[in-house]
């Protein structure tokens, strides 16, 4: 979908509303509570608008959630906050919100389609509200970024943040794996205040900072099976076409390759993906548009923008957003090193739910419209998006969405991670609506966006659960509304 200037200059209009409505509050002293979400795109909307408002000199609060309910909104009335913002959580929560903060002002900046209705004393910037697609034009923390660039223009050296955030909601779906639609005038200020470099090539995790056939091992987007997580056979590939890993003793980083060696490799993926029967969109997205944060040292992973945003998925994963958020408001050295622990551990988790996942042909079960993982006892909650995320990529029928479940720590609930592709949302596939709606039925709660959505239902009602959205799912791609 295009985005058009009208669009795009109706919604600033309603972002410049929302900056004043920040900056007269701070004038006033007031108290302002920030609450965002517990991954990626969250964290960096949590620290662009932190960074904005210790620029502003304000006085504030952060919290980073897993998702909304009415212990997290009482919690926050009891803070008796002036102002509440809410960043990349808060559209799918409009009358809990409407109703329990009566008292204070609210302002959602938010990227998911709206659920319910906003009172009039809550300000909801949402780019589904002017007809751009908040599933892939802009994220949670491009909202974020807007207001803070209409805040105080300084605030331009934040666009790569806001970078940072589209790639972790993985809204890279223009051409070539690159940032489109409203995301493309964030990538442009971040290009032009010279934070931000963009070029072709091919998407290893860790290209600048990992030997070759580590980053090849590392690299899940997509999941290459057989080599992912496969550090001996990736090197065993390398060999195959020749190219040494070693320059005299010093491993080679990929950028350390020359272009030949770099199609040679390029098209050896992409034969080995097809010959295992991949569709040819996934070999060719081994190749693509790659943003490197030029202002960030060498060899950390700062400098590639879709590895700063799993080093921030590990810190929200391991307990410690807070750590995510003030990397992102500009904290380096023991900070960084910290969440480059958490970043291995983080991958070394994903590593193992990923082995046992595949450990069995079966652990992908294929229903009439679906294919579930049912990871209660296996996979850890906190895990379960990432691991949706990844085999999402690479499902022997990526024409069925995949839904992945695993059970909350302590508590009765089932967390539920819903992923498919743009051709099947091309066709009318709407996860979040359905997820919505077979959470309702199912005394959850669910919601997100067509591509990407997650419920929270009771433990005991989740075989219901996927049975139905496996009916609603064949419904929606018969063109039936669902409705409810
Ligand atoms: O709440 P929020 O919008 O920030 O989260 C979107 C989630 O959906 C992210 O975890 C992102 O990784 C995931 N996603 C995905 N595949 C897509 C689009 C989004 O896994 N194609
Ligand atoms: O949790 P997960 O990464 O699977 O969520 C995918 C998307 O669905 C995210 O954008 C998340 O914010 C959204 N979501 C939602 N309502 C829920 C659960 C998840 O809007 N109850
Ligand atoms: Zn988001």
């Amino acid at each position: 979908m295009r985005v058009t200037k009208s669009q795009i200059n109706k919604f600033l209009k309603n972002v410049s509303e929302a900056a004043k409505l920040i900056s007269d509050c701070v004038e006033a002293e007031g108290f302002i509570h920030v609450t965002s979400h517990l991954d990626a795109d969250g964290i960096t909307a949590a620290g662009i608008i932190g960074r904005a408002l210790t620029r502003l000199g304000g006085t504030f609060r952060l919290r980073v959630e897993r998702w909304m309910d009415d212990n997290v909104v009482d919690e926050i009335a009891g803070d008796k906050p002036t102002l509440a913002i809410f960043t990349d959580l808060g559209g799918g929560y409009l009358d809990l919100l409407s109703g329990k903060l009566s008292d204070q002002r609210v302002i959602i900046l938010d990227h998911h389609q709206p659920i319910g209705e906003a009172s009039s004393d809550i300000m909801h910037i949402n780019p589904h509200l002017h007809g751009i697609d908040g599933s892939r034009d802009l994220s949670g923390a491009g909202i974020a970024y807007f207001v803070a660039k209409a805040l105080d223009e300084k605030n331009v050296d934040l666009a790569c943040i806001a970078v940072a955030g589209a790639l972790g909601d993985i809204q890279d779906k223009y051409e070539q794996r690159s940032l489109g639609g409203a995301n493309r005038e964030i990538v442009e200020d971040a290009v032009d205040s010279g934070y931000l470099r963009i070029e072709k090539d091919l998407l290893f995790f860790g290209r600048e900072t990992r030997p070759i056939h580590k980053a090849l091992a590392y690299t899940t987007s997509p999941y290459i099976p057989g080599l992912s997580g496969e550090e001996d056979k990736s090197l065993a590939f390398l060999a195959s076409v020749e190219i040494t890993p070693k320059h005299e003793d010093k491993w080679r980083a990929l950028r350390d390759l020359s272009s030949d060696e770099k199609m040679r490799l390029s098209s050896a993926l992409s034969d080995y993906l097809i010959s295992r029967g991949f569709p040819s969109d996934v070999a060719l997205s081994l190749v693509g548009t790659v943003y490197t944060l030029t202002r960030e040292e060498p060899w950390t992973p700062l400098r590639d923008a879709r590895e700063f945003t799993v080093l921030l998925n590990a810190t929200g994963r391991m307990n410690r957003a807070g750590l995510g958020v003030t990397i992102c408001m500009g904290d380096r050295g023991k900070a960084l090193d910290e969440a480059g622990e958490m970043l291995n551990a983080y991958r070394r988790s994903i590593a193992k739910c990923l082995s046992w996942v595949n450990e069995k042909p079966n652990r992908i079960e294929e229903l009439d419209s679906i294919y579930v993982v049912r990871g209660e006892g296996f996979i850890d909650e906190k895990m379960i998006s990432a691991v949706s995320t990844i085999l999402s990529s690479s499902l022997p029928k990526p024409m069925k969405p995949l839904l992945a479940y695993s059970k909350v720590s302590g508590e009765d609930m089932a967390k539920v991670s819903a992923r498919t592709v743009a051709l099947l949302t091309e066709k009318g596939l709407d996860l979040g609506e359905i997820l919505r709606v077979a959470g309702e039925e199912c005394h959850g709660r669910g919601g997100g966006h067509d591509i990407a959505a997650g419920a929270q239902v009771p433990m005991k009602n989740i075989a219901s659960f996927i049975e139905l959205a496996d009916k609603l799912v064949k419904k929606q791609l018969e063109g039936v509304e669902l409705g409810g």
